[in-house]
């Protein structure tokens, strides 16, 4: 059936700590070869959530399946077939990077050349370096390598990104992507909105234990209704200028009913110099781009602005995701 195509089923899972409910009644369900993202701010329950399907914690209800695999009876044939990175691992200082990978290899029956795979993620130099001597970019890398070490099917990667630069960030981004495209399950928690909007085929927003949105990011954006917002100057002067008795410049006179006329234009605002338009469709930047220039209406400092996943958790809490 279908389900043979889920890599994780996940109905009415609920874990409390005391009186905390970390998680508190979910359920989703991953495509295989999907890379699906889990994303909330501190506290919301990502972590129990991915250690209960890891099978490293055990829930208080629901169900969890995991390749077809219950993860807390079966977690020796599911450890075989998965991967998993820890939002908080740890390796002895001076522990070598080869050594490690070879002590991670040694646990897997069908462990994966470990060589390609360190060069592959940009490690290759480092082979002999003590894990203390590995920048956090580095270490993270080393995780991923060995969270890929047995060839998984299903990878889990718990806050990939948490203290890296914008560099690191971007470089494992295309680790994932990689990772994905070659095409293994990808699980990843994270708290940043933007790491889940570029990576993930569809995410979950996770608060308080529980999903309050999932879809891929373009429909939880466009859900929104939010409006486009275009911003540019235009020459102010003009104006004030011909009341003085014209201007020298030839360039014409901004009017912002030419543009509250084209398609997808909400509203027009103009203060100054500086002019804001708001609207929606595919087509809004380009046609009023257009429509200055045909009418020979010069601008400076066009940009624009979209709504993005931190939109769509504002809307959906009324709070900004690191309250
Ligand atoms: N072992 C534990 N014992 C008691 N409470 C816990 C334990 N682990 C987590 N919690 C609590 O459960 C809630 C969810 O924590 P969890 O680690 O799952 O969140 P998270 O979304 O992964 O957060 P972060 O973004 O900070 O990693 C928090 O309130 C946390 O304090
Ligand atoms: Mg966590």
């Amino acid at each position: 059936m279908s389900q043979e195509r889920k890599a994780i089923m996940v109905k009415g899972l609920r874990k409390r700590y005391e009186s905390v409910k970390a998680v508190d009644g979910i359920s989703f369900q991953v495509e295989a070869g999907e890379l699906f993202g889990m994303v909330g701010p501190n506290g919301s329950g990502k972590t129990t959530t991915i250690e209960c399907i890891e099978g490293l914690r055990q829930p208080d209800e629901g169900q969890v399946r995991v390749l077809d695999l219950d993860p807390w009876q079966e977690a020796y044939e599911l450890r075989e077939r998965t991967g998993i990175q820890l939002q908080s691992a740890n390796l002895p200082r001076r522990m070598r990077v080869e050594e490690a990978l070879d002590l991670f290899a040694s646990f897997y029956r069908h462990p994966s050349d470990w060589h390609p795979l360190l060069e592959g993620l940009g490690l290759g130099d480092k082979r002999r370096a003590f894990f203390s001597q590995l920048s956090g970019g580095q270490k993270q890398r080393l995780f991923v390598a060995l969270a890929l070490i047995n060839q998984p099917e299903l990878v889990f990667l718990d806050e990939l990104t948490t203290g890296l630069d914008p560099r690191a960030r971007h470089a494992i981004w295309d680790l994932v992507r990689g990772i994905r495209e070659q095409g293994t399950t990808v699980f990843l928690t994270t708290h940043f909105m933007d790491e889940a909007e570029r990576l993930c085929d569809r995410v979950a927003i996770l608060d308080h234990g529980r999903i309050i949105a999932l879809d891929t990011p373009a429909n939880l954006v466009s859900q929104l209704g939010m409006a486009t917002r275009i911003a540019f100057q235009v020459n102010d002067h003009t104006g004030s200028a011909q009341k003085d008795g014209g201007s020298e410049s030839s360039a014409a006179v901004f009017d912002a009913a030419r543009i509250g006329v084209i398609d997808g234009v909400q509203r027009v605002e103009q203060e100054a110099d500086q002019v804001l338009v708001y609207g929606q469709g595919a087509g809004l930047v380009g046609a009023v781009v257009t429509t200055l220039e045909t009418n020979g209406v010069p601008f400076l400092n066009l940009r624009t602005e979209q709504a993005d996943l931190e939109d769509v958790f504002l809307k959906l809490t009324g709070r900004e995701i690191d309250n």
